[in-house]
């Protein structure tokens, strides 16, 4: 039953959606994402005092219900060896260990801050001023992003002109689904720069753009949608919006062209996910 339990998870893992429930520490992800919905799917009540216990466990508890059936170091694990190896990798580069600063450039409705925050002690968030000033729901009510951290010694909110001139140089950065929004090849290009310019010298970022999308096809046929560039310029009720699909090669040169060195990129679901350093 758990060995079905545990090849059903790791098919059913959907790695993109979930990005920001898997954005952490190993402790964390083991916990959150194989424990608990492990003990579930088996019909047990997980309260809080159980889930501090798991926690407290994590270890043992890995082992006995999860490495047991599904350890890639096992010749003949119980569980598929392609699916368990599909899964580390796919998980892997999401392990990152915990830093001092990092940025999130590019935040948008803040998906992945409380997920990046887990993972700094400093978080630097940055976007338009228009869309920090802006009156949204977040967290259930209606305020703007530079309100909600308003008293915030952790979390600094700047827009892009601010981060620009700031003297200060991170650990880490995400730039998570930006470029594909920029409908100049000279303004993503200048995006590459500021990033670079702001990461240290042993720092590095991740990028994250789609290269492959459904809707696509779909848009080729509205007649309110115009090909630019890479992807498509919509003229709808709200204003004009664009979105591109940028190829990982294309992504991986654009990203050496502007001085990083391309240290890993992994496809899944039709985004690509590359980390990058300083070369
Ligand atoms: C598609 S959203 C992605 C938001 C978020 N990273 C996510 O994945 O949910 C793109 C975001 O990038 C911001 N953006 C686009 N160009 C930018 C620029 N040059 N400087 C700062 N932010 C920018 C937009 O305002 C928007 O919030």
């Amino acid at each position: 039953m758990i060995a079905f339990v545990v090849a059903v998870l790791t098919h059913t893992f959907q790695f993109h959606d979930r990005i920001s429930d898997v954005l952490g520490i190993r402790r964390r992800f083991d916990c959150k994402s194989i424990l608990i919905p492990l003990s579930q799917r088996v019909g047990s009540v997980v309260t809080k005092d159980k889930e501090a216990k798991i926690a407290q466990r994590r270890d043992e508890l890995m082992h006995a219900v999860f490495y047991k059936y599904a350890s890639s170091r096992d010749d003949h694990p119980l569980v598929d060896k392609h699916d368990i190896e599909h899964a580390l990798n796919a998980w892997s580069w999401l392990w990152v260990p915990h830093v001092a600063s990092t940025f999130d450039y590019g935040c948008g409705k803040l998906r992945y801050q409380r997920a990046i925050a887990d993972t700094t002690d400093v978080l630097a968030i940055v976007d338009s001023e228009v869309q920090l000033s802006r009156l949204q729901v977040l967290r259930r009510r209606e305020t703007s992003i530079q309100n909600l951290f308003k008293q915030s010694n952790r979390i600094q909110v700047y827009n892009d002109l601010e981060f620009q001139e700031l003297n200060t140089c991170f650990e880490r950065g995400f730039c998570i689904n930006v470029p594909s929004v920029i409908p100049s090849y000279a303004r993503r290009r200048k995006l590459l720069d500021v990033i670079h310019g702001k990461l240290r010298d042993d720092g590095e970022c991740l990028f994250v753009v789609q290269y492959r999308n459904s809707d696509f096809t779909r848009m080729r046929k509205m007649s309110k949608a115009k090909p630019w560039l890479d992807g498509f310029i919509i003229d709808s009720l709200r204003g004009y919006s664009f979105y591109g699909l940028i190829l990982p090669d294309r992504l991986e040169a654009s990203l050496k062209r502007a001085g990083f060195r391309v240290r890993e990129t992994k496809l899944n679901e039709g985004s690509t996910y590359t980390w990058a350093s300083l070369a």
